[in-house]
């Protein structure tokens, strides 16, 4: 199991370039699927999802080809309607694959994601939306098997504006006979990167980043001739302006949409960081104390619960007390123990966290849970004094590409350490003679 190093306390300073985003990136790579033919996405960042994405286009019937950020995607033929677990248990994202295959099926049969470590994630929402436009489901043999005759328009209220729910029942109404209205639709950037992708495919929607997305449905789509560029990751870029935060250090963050980042630079600069905002940078620096800071996380254009785990490192800093209120997924807060490992002082109350700052962390060896706990432990590893070990690398490459090389290139005492010799040493040794 590979796990990084990091000798922390140095200040990062330097240029850091933003990958594309993995949360538009993945829903955008399944909706080929709606536009037989191919298709050139640009500015894909190179993450273990993204693979795993392909691999179930893949196994669908679509080939593709990737080269570093462009990937080509050939989805002129479908030869399967289905999400197998073996691969959906890997990446819960696949659960993307319902809206597209009913749509361009008629049918789909997507194992049941199960929950993670962060929650037990239902997906009501995905399948109460995709019946109201005429799919039927029945679960078995721990699949959703759905089918359809005709997707027809209708009025869509979410209960709640889940991200990739919203995104499965426009996946469908793209392609449906009539309007359909999407009410209380997730606003979030990348919802508005993948209806700008399906609008370049010929769909015609109006409202995106509002919570109404409203859809005339076509008879069908085609791949756009000019390719598709995928917008930048404004959780990345919020990770490396907190490297650059909680190091006292001088941070750029290049090619961003900073107003994407918008909620996120407020926490910053409450917490006593200088900020300078360009049309596609942000630069940060901080002068003299980490301030304490109360945040909650809520849907966009909230504070986004997936910069929660990053900002609670750098909280764990700053003198009196911060209060994080977590009101997206019911278990969130997995890096707590491993950040009080490295000597922070906080405690859980429910969906509450109360963060007392301590003068300095101190490395240790600590366990990441899930993707953006382990970017929490680096962030705590960047800052503490010594050395932190941080294991279970599989959870940060599944959303960060090229942690490392960036964080190196930022100044960061850090290595990734690749245990061959571990198992080596744990691998069985046969005496010479001896038999069987
Ligand atoms: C998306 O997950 C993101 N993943 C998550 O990013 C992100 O944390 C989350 O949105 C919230 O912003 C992708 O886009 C691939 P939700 P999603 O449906 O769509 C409950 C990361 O780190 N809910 O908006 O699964 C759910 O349990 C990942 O990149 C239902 O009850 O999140 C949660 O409490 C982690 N029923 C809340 O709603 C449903 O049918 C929000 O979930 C769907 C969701």
């Amino acid at each position: 199991m590979d796990k990084i190093v990091i000798d922390g306390g140095r200040r990062l300073s330097g240029r850091v370039p933003i990958a594309g985003a993995k949360n538009a990136a993945l829903p955008i790579l399944i909706a080929t699927l709606l536009a037989p033919g191919e298709h050139r996405l640009e500015n894909v960042p190179q993450l273990v999802d993204v693979s795993s994405m392909l691999s179930l286009l893949g196994r669908i019937g679509c080939p593709s080809l990737v080269h570093d950020n462009l990937v080509r995607l050939d989805t002129s033929r479908v030869s399967f309607c289905e999400a197998p677990y073996d691969l959906v248990r890997k990446m819960r994202a696949s659960v993307l694959a319902l809206g597209p295959l009913l749509a361009r099926c008629g049918e789909a049969h997507v194992s049941l994601p199960g929950g993670c470590a962060i929650g037990v994630r239902p997906i009501d929402q995905h399948l109460k939306g995709l019946e109201r436009l005429g799919c039927q489901f029945e679960l078995s043999g721990g699949y959703v098997h759905g089918r359809v005759d005709r997707l027809v328009g209708a009025r869509v209220p979410l209960d709640i504006p889940s991200v990739t729910g919203t995104e499965n029942v426009l996946m469908a109404a793209v392609l449906a006979r009539g309007e359909s209205v999407i009410e209380n639709a997730a606003r979030e950037p990348e919802i508005v990167d993948v209806v700008r992708f399906l609008r370049s495919l010929g769909a015609q929607i109006e409202g995106e980043g509002s919570a109404t997305l409203r859809v005339q449905g076509v008879d069908s789509l085609s791949p756009s001739t000019e390719g598709y560029s995928i917008l930048p990751d404004r959780i990345e870029a919020g990770t490396y302006l907190i490297a650059g935060a909680i190091t006292g250090g001088d941070v750029v963050v290049e090619r961003v949409k900073p107003e994407d980042l918008v909620p996120v630079l407020q926490v910053l600069r409450a917490a006593g960081c200088t900020l300078e905002v360009g049309d596609e940078h942000v630069r940060v620096t901080r002068d003299g104390p980490i301030c304490p800071v109360d945040v909650t996380t809520r849907p966009h254009p909230g504070f986004p619960t997936d910069m929660q785990a990053q900002v609670m490192a750098l909280l764990s800093l700053a003198p009196g007390q911060s209060v994080l209120t977590e009101t997206i997924f019911e278990n969130r807060f997995m890096h707590v123990p491993e950040l009080s490992r490295l000597g922070a002082d906080i405690r859980t109350e429910g969906n509450r966290a109360v963060v007392n700052g301590v003068e300095q962390l101190h490395g240790a060896t600590v366990m990441a849970t899930d993707l953006r706990a382990s970017a929490s432990l680096v962030l705590a590893g960047l800052a503490a004094e010594g050395r932190t070990e941080v294991l279970r690398l599989y959870h940060l490459d599944r959303g960060y590409e090229q942690l490392v090389e960036k964080l190196a290139a930022l100044g960061a005492g850090v290595a990734r350490v690749t245990d061959d010799l571990e198992r080596l040493r744990s691998a069985p040794v046969s005496r010479v003679g001896e038999v069987g």
